[in-house]
C-alpha cells in the first residue's frame, strides 16, 4: 500500500514537473524578437515529388475558441492535396489567462499547430501585420505561399491548390476582391476572408517601412494599401465565383453553393456548416 502510494506520488510529481517545465520552455519562454512557440514550428521534409509547391495557411483565431479549433482540425485534417504540400496553424496573439497557459500547452503538445504572436488580442490593430512579419524569424524554411484565413471559412484544399497551381510564385497577390462586384483583382483589396502572398510579399512586409507605419485599421484593406503604395503585387487573382459568402450573409458578396468552389466564407452557424459539408459530399461515403 505504501509503496503504491509513494509510486503514485512520485508518478504524479514528476508528471506535474514534466508539465511545468514544458511551460516553462514554451510558453514563458519570450522575447519581443522570439514569439513564444518559435522552438515548435520545426516542419517536417515529407514533401513527395508531386508536390510542386508549399503553402502555410494560417488561421486567425482567439485563443478561448477552443471548440472551433477542435472543429477546424477534423475539417482540415481530412483533407490534403495531392500537388501542394499544406500545412494548416492557428494563430493567436499573447496569452492572458492562466488555464490558456494549460489548455494551449496540451494543444501545441499534441498537434503542434499553433502559432503564439507577440501581441494583444484585436481584429484590426496589427495582427494581420505581426502575423506575416513574423514568419520569416520563426520559421525553419520558407513556403512559397502563405494564406491568412478567417475561422469562418470553409476552405477546400485541392481546389485551392489547383487554382494556385497554375499561378506565379512570386510577388502574388490572390483572394477574393473587395467591393463585391469588382472583377478587377486591382480594385482594391482581396477579402480578409482567405487571401493568399507569395513568400517574397510575405518577406517584404517583415521588412518595409510601409506596412510598418500602417498597422491600425481594417487588416484586408490595409495589406492591399500597403501592396499599393509599395509598388508590389504585379500579379494579382481573384478567385471569384469560386470563393464567397455563404447565401444570404452579405449581400453582392454572397451567392449559391456551386461545385467548383474553392472557399465559403461566414460560417457562423451549425446549419451553415451541416448544409455545406452536406453539399460538397464531405462524409457522404462514410
Ligand atoms: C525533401 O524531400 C525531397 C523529396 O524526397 C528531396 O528532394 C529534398 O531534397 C528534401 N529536402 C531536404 C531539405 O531534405
Ligand atoms: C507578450 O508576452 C511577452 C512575455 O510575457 C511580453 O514580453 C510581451 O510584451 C507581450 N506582448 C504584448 C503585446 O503584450
Ligand atoms: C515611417 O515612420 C518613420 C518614423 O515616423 C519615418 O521616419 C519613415 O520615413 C516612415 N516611412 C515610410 C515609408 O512612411
Ligand atoms: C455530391 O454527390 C452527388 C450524388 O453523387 C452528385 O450528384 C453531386 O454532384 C456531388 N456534389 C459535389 C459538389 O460534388
Amino acid at each position: 500500500m505504501l509503496r503504491l502510494r509513494i509510486i503514485q506520488t512520485t508518478l504524479s510529481a514528476f508528471a506535474i514537473l514534466l508539465i511545468l517545465f514544458f511551460i516553462l520552455f514554451s510558453i514563458h519562454f519570450k522575447s519581443p524578437l522570439l514569439p513564444p512557440t518559435y522552438t515548435t514550428i520545426t516542419l517536417q521534409n515529407t514533401s513527395s515529388p508531386q508536390q510542386q509547391f508549399s503553402l502555410l495557411i494560417g488561421i486567425l483565431t482567439r485563443p478561448d475558441n477552443y471548440d472551433r479549433r477542435h472543429f477546424l482540425r477534423l475539417i482540415y485534417g481530412i483533407q490534403s492535396s495531392s500537388i501542394a504540400k499544406i500545412d494548416v496553424k492557428f494563430v493567436f496573439c499573447n496569452l492572458t489567462k492562466p488555464e490558456q497557459r494549460v489548455f494551449i500547452a496540451l494543444e501545441i503538445m499534441r498537434f503542434n499547430d499553433i502559432i503564439i504572436l507577440n501581441c494583444l488580442e484585436n481584429m484590426n490593430s496589427g495582427k494581420t501585420y505581426t502575423y506575416f512579419s513574423t514568419l520569416p524569424l520563426i520559421l525553419s524554411r520558407q513556403y512559397d505561399y502563405v494564406m491568412k484565413a478567417d475561422d469562418d471559412v470553409f476552405i477546400r484544399l485541392e481546389p485551392l491548390a489547383l487554382s494556385l497551381q497554375p499561378l506565379p510564385r512570386f510577388d502574388l497577390y490572390y483572394g477574393f476582391v473587395i467591393p463585391c462586384p469588382s472583377m478587377n483583382p486591382f480594385v482594391h483589396y482581396m477579402s480578409g476572408m482567405g487571401f493568399v502572398l507569395s513568400w517574397d510579399l510575405v518577406e517584404w512586409i517583415g521588412s518595409s517601412e510601409i506596412p510598418m507605419n500602417h498597422t491600425f485599421g481594417p487588416e484586408d484593406k490595409l495589406v492591399g494599401q500597403w501592396l499599393n503604395a509599395g509598388n508590389k503585387a504585379k500579379n494579382r487573382f481573384s478567385n471569384k465565383p469560386a470563393m464567397y459568402d455563404y447565401p444570404g450573409t452579405n449581400g453582392r458578396c454572397s451567392h449559391q453553393l456551386i461545385p467548383d468552389t474553392v472557399a465559403v466564407h461566414r460560417l457562423k452557424r451549425w446549419e451553415q456548416w451541416i448544409h455545406v459539408l452536406n453539399f460538397f459530399n464531405v462524409t457522404k461515403y462514410i
